[in-house]
């Protein structure tokens, strides 16, 4: 049922704006549809939807993205399975629209300003296909864990995570080619996912505002001449929209200019050139409104921008992490039988005391600010024999040739609880090695490690799922 546009409405300052009020209002009051995108290193679209058609969760392509669907009502994602394998991730579909339009290309150098919990960096780092550099910043330090999480839940292997305030983030730290500023937002256009928590006082309004002026202004200057910047927000009002943009246009003299925007198959309506007696930047117009009733998304704002000038670009200073030895690689790809040239691409480094890590062979990492993070944790070098992360057992090993065993639903359920759970024989017939760490596959994916010990004439696994991951699986849904 929709409401009539009362003067309580939350959005009545938009009634103008918007061409259908009630399909806009009878849509902000429903559920978001569930959208997902398949990880490309594990598996490709049609396979993750023939994977959820074995399970009875009819999906849909998203026409304008190549790698996402949208599946039936009622699925819930974020406990299944192919969420903990890091088979794919889920992403609002007007969310996806950002980084579509910032085009990242393999091998470049990515700034992503603003990026826990991490789906438009996972979304660069996957379209760069394990090449490049991915700096994902993200400022608040309790978010950092979650960001974290999302990149060894994907495998992913050209990410390092910075934690500065994004509109002072170090000028030497780049050039960068492109820089996505995901900005913090009144968060309107997220209703439909949380009604509650929207919307801000005229105080908040000008605090954000200035944030995200001075947080775009940087990513300007953080850019190579002829590098693009998008600007993002999930919110609908004009001032942390356009009018940002346009101030910031405005400052720069010039010297950045944006570019119309357009994504065939997904409807937007254009930047607005005007607002609140204000005339903006007549370019205004090449900027993407997503309104939630078009295209049954949340609501969205993207701009795309473009650097001219190139005055003040003093860097990159880059940071060279320390090589790392290759002996406990070699013995862990010999125990699971990796083929050669599994870690093509990648150079194994030491960062931090606990983990060895593999990283991108031509990703230029920052010098400062500090790294919080870099590369995907592979080896857990702290213990003896050195454990497989579950992280690289995703990234890598559904290509190992032995030292793995194929479990039914139960015991993949045991498993992601971290219970204990028997194997029959037939099941250990990869595992000549004998006991020990073993790759755990459930229909063919792996979903981690565990140990494997013969009890009593039994074959017995321990999980070595990790923790944080064992307590999301029991949570009613992820966040999106
Ligand atoms: C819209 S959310 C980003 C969502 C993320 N890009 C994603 O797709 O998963 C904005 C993020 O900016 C962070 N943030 C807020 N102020 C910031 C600042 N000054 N510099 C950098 N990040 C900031 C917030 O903590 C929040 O995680």
């Amino acid at each position: 049922m929709t409401t009539p546009m009362t003067q309580s409405h939350p959005f009545r300052r938009y009634a103008e704006l918007i061409d259908d009020w009630s399909a806009f209002d009878a849509a902000i009051a429903r559920p978001l549809p569930v959208t997902l995108w398949a990880n490309s290193a594990r598996l490709d679209r049609d396979t993750l939807r023939r994977l959820l058609a074995r399970e009875g969760v009819d999906s849909e392509p998203l026409v304008w993205q190549p790698a996402a669907v949208r599946a039936a009502a009622g699925f819930a994602p974020g406990r299944h399975w192919g969420f903990f394998a890091g088979l794919f991730q889920i992403q609002e579909e007007a969310a996806m629209l950002p980084v579509a339009l910032l085009d990242p290309r393999p091998g470049e150098r990515i700034l992503d300003l603003c990026a826990a919990p991490g789906n438009k960096t996972a979304q660069i780092a996957t379209v760069l296909g394990g090449t490049g550099t991915v700096v994902a910043n993200e400022l608040k330090r309790g978010r950092l864990g979650a960001l974290r999480q999302t990149l060894k839940r994907l495998g992913l292997v050209n990410v390092a995570i910075t934690a500065r305030p994004g509109q002072e983030y170090p000028l030497r730290a780049g050039p960068f080619d492109r820089v996505l500023v995901d900005a913090p937002c009144s968060g309107e256009g997220t209703i439909r996912k949380n009604p509650t928590a929207m919307g801000t006082d005229e105080t908040g309004r000008s605090y954000l505002v200035n944030q995200q002026r001075r947080m775009l202004s940087r990513a300007l200057r953080l850019v190579r001449p002829g590098g693009r910047v998008v600007y993002a927000t999930c919110t609908l009002a004009p001032e942390e929209n356009e009018c940002v943009v346009a101030d910031v246009l405005e400052e720069m003299a010039g010297a950045a200019r944006l570019v119309p925007a357009t994504v065939a198959g997904f409807r937007t309506t254009p930047g607005l050139t005007r607002w609140a007696g204000r005339e903006l930047d007549g370019s205004l117009a090449g900027a993407l409104r997503v309104w939630p009733h078009h295209n049954d998304t949340g609501g969205f704002f993207v701009a795309v921008l473009e650097r001219d000038g190139g005055d003040d670009i003093q860097g990159p200073e880059l940071s060279a992490p320390e090589g790392a030895p290759e002996d406990g690689l070699d013995a862990a790809a010999e125990w699971f039988g990796l083929p050669a040239g599994w870690r093509d691409g990648l150079r194994p480094i030491r960062w931090g005391g606990r983990y060895l890590q593999l990283l991108a062979a031509d990703a230029r990492l920052p010098a400062r600010p500090p790294l919080e993070y870099c590369g995907l944790p592979t080896l857990g070098i702290q213990v003896r024999p050195a454990k497989l992360t579950t992280a690289a057992a995703i990234r890598f090993g559904d290509f190992a040739r032995r030292q793995f065993v194929e479990i039914d639903s139960a015991q993949a359920g045991a498993f992601l609880r971290r219970a204990p759970f028997e194997l029959g024989e037939a099941q250990a017939q990869n595992c000549q090695s004998g006991p020990g760490h073993v790759l755990v596959r459930y229909q063919g994916y792996t979903l981690g490690v565990g140990d494997m010990r013969r009890q009593a004439g039994r074959y017995r696994v321990d999980s070595l799922f990790p923790k944080a991951w064992s307590a999301l699986a029991g949570k009613p849904e992820q966040e999106s």
